[in-house]
C-alpha cells in the first residue's frame, strides 16, 4: 500500500493554477468558510438559531449574552495569504526536522491544542495563526474547566495571539465548556482570540465532500481545516498528515500523533481523506510533505 502511494506521490510537483482557482470557487459557491466558517456578529445576529451540525434535532437561539462572545468581524478580511502551512497531528512529523520549513509559511494552522514547545519545535515549529480546540481536551486534560483554570491559560502561551478555534456548536455537550474557555481566556491576560466554528459551515462542507464522494461520519479536524485553508490562502502546504502506521520511507512503527499514541475515532475515516489529499497533490492544488524536512 505504501508503495502505491509513493508512486502517486513521487513526481516532481508542480502548482496548477487553474486547479487551483476551479476548487476555491466551487468550495467559496457551496460552503463560502471565507464569509461563514466562524461564528461572528455580523453572520450570526442576535435572535438567530444556530443549528447543530452532529446534532442536528438540537438547536442554540442566540442571547444577547452568547453573541457578545462571539468575534466582531471577519477575521480573515484584509489578509493576503500568499503561504498556509497546516499542521496534522500525524506521527510523521517525529524528527521529521520540519519546524523551519513549517515557521516559513506566512500563515500557520494548526489542530486541537498540539504541544509545540521544547522537543518538539525542531520538527513541528511554533508559529501559529489559526489552531482548533477539540473540548475533549478540555475535559480530559483541564477537569473541563471547572476547577483551577491557570494552567489551562498557561498552556496557551505557545500559541500566542493565535485564533482559537472551538467547536462549539456541533455537540450540544460542547457548547457549555466551549463558552467556559472563551471566558477564562478573556479574563485572563492571554492574547488569544476564541472564536467558534460555525454549525452551518461544517454542514455544508460534509455535504460538499459527500458530494464529491468522501462519506466519512464525522471529517476530522485536519480535513476540516484543510478545506479552510484552500479557500482562504493562494498556496496551501501539509504536514503531519499520514494516517497510517509506519513510516513511508523508513517503514519503522510510528505513533498516532507526534506527541501520543490516542487511537483514532472511529467516526473519522483518515485513509479515504488522505487519498483526496493525495489526489490534490497530485492535480497540483496543494502541497502534501511526506518524510522528513
Ligand atoms: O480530532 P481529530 O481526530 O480529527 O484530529 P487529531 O488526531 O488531533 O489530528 C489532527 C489532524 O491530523 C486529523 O484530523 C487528521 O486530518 C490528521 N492526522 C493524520 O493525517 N494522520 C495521523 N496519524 C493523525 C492525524
Amino acid at each position: 500500500m505504501i508503495d502505491k502511494i509513493k508512486q502517486r506521490y513521487n513526481h516532481t510537483w508542480i502548482k496548477q493554477e487553474e486547479n487551483c482557482l476551479k476548487l476555491r470557487s466551487k468550495l467559496r459557491r457551496k460552503c463560502n468558510g471565507f464569509d461563514t466558517a466562524i461564528v461572528t456578529q455580523e453572520n450570526t445576529p442576535i435572535g438567530s438559531r444556530l443549528v447543530y451540525d452532529a446534532d442536528w434535532k438540537k438547536n442554540l437561539r442566540v442571547t444577547p449574552k452568547i453573541f457578545h462572545v462571539f468575534t466582531k468581524e471577519n477575521p480573515f478580511v484584509g489578509k493576503k495569504l500568499r503561504t498556509c502551512a497546516l499542521v496534522g497531528n500525524g506521527g510523521i512529523l517525529t524528527d521529521s526536522k520540519c519546524g523551519k520549513s513549517i515557521d516559513s509559511a506566512e500563515f500557520v494552522l494548526r489542530c486541537n491544542l498540539p504541544p509545540l514547545k521544547s522537543d518538539y519545535q525542531e520538527h513541528v515549529g511554533i508559529k501559529t495563526d489559526i489552531v482548533t480546540a477539540n473540548p475533549s481536551i478540555l475535559l480530559r486534560k483541564y477537569e473541563s474547566l471547572m476547577n483551577r483554570r491557570r494552567p489551562f491559560v498557561e498552556s496557551l502561551q505557545s500559541y500566542g495571539n493565535a485564533l482559537l478555534v472551538f467547536p462549539a456548536f456541533s455537540y450540544s455537550f460542547n457548547t457549555e465548556v466551549s463558552l467556559r474557555a472563551a471566558y477564562t481566556i478573556e479574563d485572563s491576560d492571554s492574547p488569544a482570540q476564541p472564536v467558534f466554528f460555525n454549525p452551518g459551515y461544517l454542514r455544508n462542507l460534509s455535504i460538499f465532500w459527500r458530494s464529491e464522494g468522501l462519506k466519512p461520519r464525522r471529517l476530522s479536524t485536519g480535513f476540516i481545516m484543510t478545506s479552510l485553508a484552500l479557500e482562504i490562502c493562494d498556496h496551501v502546504e501539509l504536514y503531519g498528515f499520514w494516517p497510517f502506521s509506519n513510516h513511508p520511507y523508513e517503514l519503522y512503527p510510528l505513533s498516532n500523533h507526534y506527541y501520543d499514541d490516542m487511537k483514532v475515532s472511529p467516526m473519522h475515516a483518515m485513509p479515504a481523506e488522505f487519498n483526496v489529499l493525495l489526489k490534490l497533490h497530485s492535480e497540483g492544488v496543494l502541497k502534501l510533505h511526506l518524510g522528513n524536512c
